[in-house]
């Protein structure tokens, strides 16, 4: 099969799509799928950097990509939940070989039926964001009906998605965006847009949870924006116990896991018409350093798709 790979780590140029890359077959708990549209995210490019490779300990030649909506074509003896012809996504195992690849091998458990009602593009743009945005709400902040929470980067994959979730479970969402994209995270159903350039998020007050999505300046400026006993979550760095327990709040790191049951729920969201994706741009595997730029500019305005096949 075609498959984007690297075989050392390193900028742009190390991107190199190899015809005969061998298929796996799946064991007796994988499914093997024929891949339609992946997806690209930062992770992808901090990988093919060597970021981190203390980390994941990659082999190489590595294919990259974790996102992947595409097609059932082969499925292993004890796998009960799928068959041959589902329209599936899927955000596989970070440590394996992705989705940037006519085909892909991975464990049913991390496997969902996608959306009916989004095309393979746009259910390829969910898994690792919107699972991101899950895990991080729901699961470590434990985020409640009611409660206001602060949401950076609104207009980023995660964000998005996170601005959805929050509204979802019944939260007030405040959002830091430039104002390029206001209009964006009001229809998403942010309550308030702060422009980030122009006004000082750090003049909000007791909030309940803060969703780090920046690291840097804007955690260190988050934590006076808490209440006592606040929680901030943070996918880009980890918080400094010290200065969370200065504020009296908790902080946590997030590292997205595959979830099927998780992915099931949002494509239950998705299907009701509560849950939206946006595309920012489309190449196709020949194109894989164009969407890396695109994704290394920081300026995405959601999901930026590979299309397979
Ligand atoms: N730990 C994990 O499991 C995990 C999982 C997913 C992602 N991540 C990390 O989380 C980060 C976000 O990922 P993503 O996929 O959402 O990125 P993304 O889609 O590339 O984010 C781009 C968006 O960020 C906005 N932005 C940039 N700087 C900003 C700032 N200072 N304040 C507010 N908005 C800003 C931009 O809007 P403007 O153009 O309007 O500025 C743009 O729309 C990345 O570093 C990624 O590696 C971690």
């Amino acid at each position: 099969m075609k498959a984007v790979q690297i075989s050392e780590f390193g900028d742009r140029s190390v991107l190199e799509l190899n015809d005969n890359v061998p298929v796996l077959m799946p064991t007796s708990k994988q499914v093997l799928i024929k891949v339609k549209s992946a997806a690209v995210n930062p992770v992808d490019w901090k990988i093919r950097e060597g970021y981190l490779q203390s980390m994941l300990k990659h082999p190489l030649p590595l294919t990259l990509g974790w996102d992947v909506s595409g097609e059932v074509t082969d499925v292993g003896d004890e796998v009960t939940h799928l068959k041959i012809g589902d329209a599936v996504y899927s955000r596989p195992d970070i440590a394996k070989n992705g989705s940037y690849a006519e085909y892909i091998t991975v464990d049913a458990d991390e496997v969902a039926i996608k959306p009916k009602s989004f095309s393979w593009q746009e259910a390829a743009g969910v898994p690792l964001a919107a699972l991101t945005a899950w895990q991080s709400l729901y699961e470590f902040a434990k985020l409640e009906s009611g409660e206001r929470v602060l949401i950076h980067a609104g207009s980023g994959a995660v964000g998005q998605f996170a601005i959805q979730l929050a509204k979802l479970r019944g939260a007030y969402v405040y959002t830091t965006t430039s104002s390029n994209n206001t209009n964006l995270v009001l229809s998403l159903g942010a309550d308030e847009a702060i422009d980030y350039r122009n006004e000082d998020f750090s003049d909000l007050k007791d909030l309940d949870v803060v969703f780090d999505t920046i690291g840097g300046e804007t955690q260190t400026n988050s934590w006076k924006t808490l209440k006592k006993g606040g929680r901030l979550v943070s996918i880009t760095e980890t918080p400094d116990e010290a200065t969370a327990a200065e504020h009296d709040a908790t902080g946590f790191f997030c590292f997205v896991q595959p979830n099927r049951e998780q992915l099931e729920k949002l494509a239950e969201f998705a299907d009701a018409g509560q849950l939206k994706v946006s595309i920012d741009s489309e190449f196709g595997l020949d194109q894989v350093a164009k969407a890396h730029e695109r994704s290394e500019t920081g300026r995405a305005q959601g999901k930026i798709v590979i299309n397979v096949s």
